[in-house]
């Protein structure tokens, strides 16, 4: 099985680079918050948001030298998902992250929230001194979008009245957007035309779909080493997922289940079985294969390179997370 490592090959003095640069950017103004911060870069991660970027930008230009502002953006990328996942993290109550102690457990909730602020906060002043009005308004776009998708998220916990759609509109928000948006970005930094910019969105919003798919039957399906964060939380947090969906089409009783979060003894170990008794992560792993390929497609027509070898093979390399 290919490594992200190895996928993101092309790419791996530019992701060094990009580690040195993202601890420098966030300074030293505030200790404890520049500690929370550097907690989770340190730890890691895969890096598949600036790997993409990245990629792109090579797959994107003839230039043996990537530019500053290419640089910048894939920064930016990682910036704002790790603000993100920090936030995400105090909503989730979760303990684990990229597997060190969360922000929150390891300084307290006060510092992960100002934290996360912070690195969002820090992402915008680089953001806008891109100098790049269509760049700031794609990348504030996701900010907007990730709030939204939390937001989202939390109104619709244990609601099995909610239909698929309204959990894709949440992935989109909560993952799929700063993919879209960053991928389409590092068109218009490399001047591309509108159809190309559209189909560089496409090529993100799908790959960023199936990575959350991916993400959602790991939940059930993996472990907390292998994963370096708590799996299965998403149900007993009452967060409705694709095979939790499919798996109410075949066991209608699991929306009973839900209904009423679990409150009777032994609730979550059934509707656990439930869902493991049904095509439910077949048919959910479909579905990321699905759109895993129309992501592929929207890139075809990137000239060859050994970065645009990377990206055709990403789609495959998010299934393959499964296995
Ligand atoms: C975690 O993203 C959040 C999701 C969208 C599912 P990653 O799985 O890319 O997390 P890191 O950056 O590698 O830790
Ligand atoms: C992830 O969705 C996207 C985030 C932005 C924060 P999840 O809520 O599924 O991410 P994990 O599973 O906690 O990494
Ligand atoms: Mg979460
Ligand atoms: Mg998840």
């Amino acid at each position: 099985m290919t490594t992200v490592t190895e996928l993101l090959q092309p790419v791996e003095l530019d992701l060094e680079h990009l580690l040195t640069d993202l601890r420098s950017l966030i300074g030293a103004g505030h200790p404890i918050l520049q500690a929370a911060a550097e907690h989770l870069f340190s730890a890691g991660g895969k890096r598949i948001r600036p790997g993409i970027v990245l990629l792109l930008s090579r797959a994107l230009s003839d230039e043996s030298e990537l530019s500053s502002r290419h640089r910048r953006l894939a920064e930016i990328t990682e910036m704002i998902h790790t603000a993100s996942l920090v936030h995400d993290d105090v909503v989730d109550d979760a303990s684990t992250r990229r597997g060190v102690p969360t922000v929150h457990s390891q300084f307290n909730h006060r510092v992960a929230v100002l934290a996360g602020d912070f690195l969002f906060a820090q992402a915008s002043w680089h953001l806008a001194n891109l100098d790049n009005l269509d760049v700031v308004k794609l990348l504030s776009r996701v900010i907007m979008d990730l709030a939204d998708g939390e937001i989202k998220q939390g109104l619709y916990r244990f609601d099995a009245g909610q239909s698929f759609s309204t959990y894709l509109e949440k992935s989109f928000c909560k993952t799929a957007s700063l993919i879209a948006n960053s991928s389409q970005a590092v068109g218009v930094l490399s001047n591309l035309p509108e159809e190309k910019l559209k189909l560089l969105y496409q090529f993100g919003k799908q790959l960023g779909l199936a990575f959350q798919v991916v993400d959602d039957i790991l939940d059930f399906t993996g472990n907390d080493k292998q994963l370096g964060k708590p799996a299965v939380s998403d149900l007993a947090s009452g967060y409705l997922t694709a095979p939790v969906y499919y798996a109410i089409e075949e066991h209608p009783f699991l929306e009973t289940l839900i209904a009423r979060e679990f409150s009777s003894k032994g609730d979550l170990d059934k509707a656990l079985d439930l869902v493991n008794n049904s095509n439910a992560i077949a048919r959910s792993r479909e579905l990321a294969q699905k759109l895993a390929m129309e992501s592929r497609e929207a890139i075809k027509w990137i000239p060859e390179s050994p970065s645009q070898r990377a990206l055709l093979e990403l789609p495959e390399f998010v299934l393959s997370r499964l296995y």
